[in-house]
């Protein structure tokens, strides 16, 4: 029957100019279109119901009603979204600035370590790896450090149920190194350490350590001086000069350590400096005989050179911060300011 097909149809049509209608206005035209009193498509329906046959009727009545009753929720609904998108559009302010999108950064430390790393490979280190699990051998034995040393103390270091510890120092890895290769060897180990230190200002109970080691036949302790000027003017400039004091540790012999010239007031002395114009970076010195001993090394024929570095001290100077506990806050307002 066509007034049937001529329902549905109106149906469909109403159905994508629903969809299309992106005004108030447009969904007056809509209302006026499907229900308008004189031309609506709707009336216009009801207008032909008596030329439909009387049985058929009723039925075709009720769907023009239902069609009618369809349209009216579905142009209410549309009125409602509209009103309320309205409604928000009024409330945003256009003219605000764009917010940022904030991208990741490297954590400062692993900038430095990365620089410090590649530093050392342009001067022909290579890098090498132990674990931060270790065992007292490696640790402490075979660097020639006596059972009664203060390091060694359970209020120093951080002992495992196991028997195991926490590395204190990346020097374990010298051994590790020496162990499985003959000289020459030329090696830095960057990584972790673990010391049982309450956390204040300049102590981290975890911090990290480059290591360095080079043996070699007639290896010096000039050579060793070279090195660190090289590394600290690499890191810091031109201006920089290196210092030895004499030290000790039971793994070198001679033992040094080591300062920077002051890179804040650049050797003139001040406060960070306590007026001395160096800055203390860490021990170094010649490989003792007796860790040779360790690692089957014949002492007669190699001699060669180790040091330890902290890379928070070195991150410290870098970035002029005047404490370590920053590093380990994850304050995204400290963090973000490095790139
Ligand atoms: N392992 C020492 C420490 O953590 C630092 C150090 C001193 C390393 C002298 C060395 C060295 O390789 O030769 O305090």
């Amino acid at each position: 029957m066509m007034l049937c097909e001529d329902i549905k149809t109106a149906k469909v049509q109403f159905n994508t100019d629903i969809k299309t209608c992106n005004s108030e206005q447009e969904l007056q035209k809509l209302q006026i279109k499907y229900l308008g009193r004189k031309t609506g498509i709707l009336t216009n329906f009801f207008k032909q119901l008596p030329t439909v046959a009387q049985e058929e009727r009723p039925a075709v009545g009720q769907l023009i009603n239902e069609l009618k009753m369809y349209i009216t929720d579905n142009l209410e609904v549309k009125k409602q979204e509209l009103a309320s998108q309205a409604e928000q559009l009024s409330t945003i302010d256009l003219t605000l600035p764009g917010r940022a999108v904030f991208s990741g950064k490297l954590h400062p430390l692993t900038i430095i370590l990365n620089e410090i790393v590649s530093v050392l490979e342009g001067m022909g280190f290579e890098v090498a790896t132990g674990p931060d699990i270790e065992t007292d051998y490696y640790n402490f034995e075979a660097l020639n450090i006596p059972e009664n040393h203060p390091a060694r103390e359970l209020q120093d270091t951080f002992y495992l149920n196991n028997g195991k510890l926490l590395r204190t120092h990346t020097s374990p890895v010298q051994i590790r190194v020496m162990e499985k290769h003959k000289p020459p060897i030329r090696i830095i180990a960057p990584g972790r350490v673990f010391r049982k230190d309450t956390p204040d200002a300049t102590h981290s109970p975890v911090f990290h350590q480059v290591e360095g080691l080079y043996i070699n036949k007639d290896v010096t302790l000039a050579e060793l001086k070279g090195t660190l000027l090289a590394f600290a003017r690499a890191m810091f400039g031109p201006k920089m000069y290196i210092r030895f004091r004499s030290g000790f540790f039971p793994f070198t012999e001679p033992s040094v350590e080591y300062d920077f010239t002051c890179v804040l007031c650049n050797g003139k002395g001040c406060s960070i400096c306590k007026g001395t114009g160096w800055l203390e970076i860490s021990g170094a010195g010649m490989v003792d005989p007796a860790v040779f001993k360790f690692v089957n090394y014949d002492s007669e024929k190699y001699t060669g050179y180790a040091w330890g570095m902290g890379v928070e001290r070195i991150a410290i100077l870098k970035y002029q911060i005047s404490d370590i506990r920053l590093f380990y806050e994850n304050d995204v307002r400290f963090l973000e300011q490095f790139i």
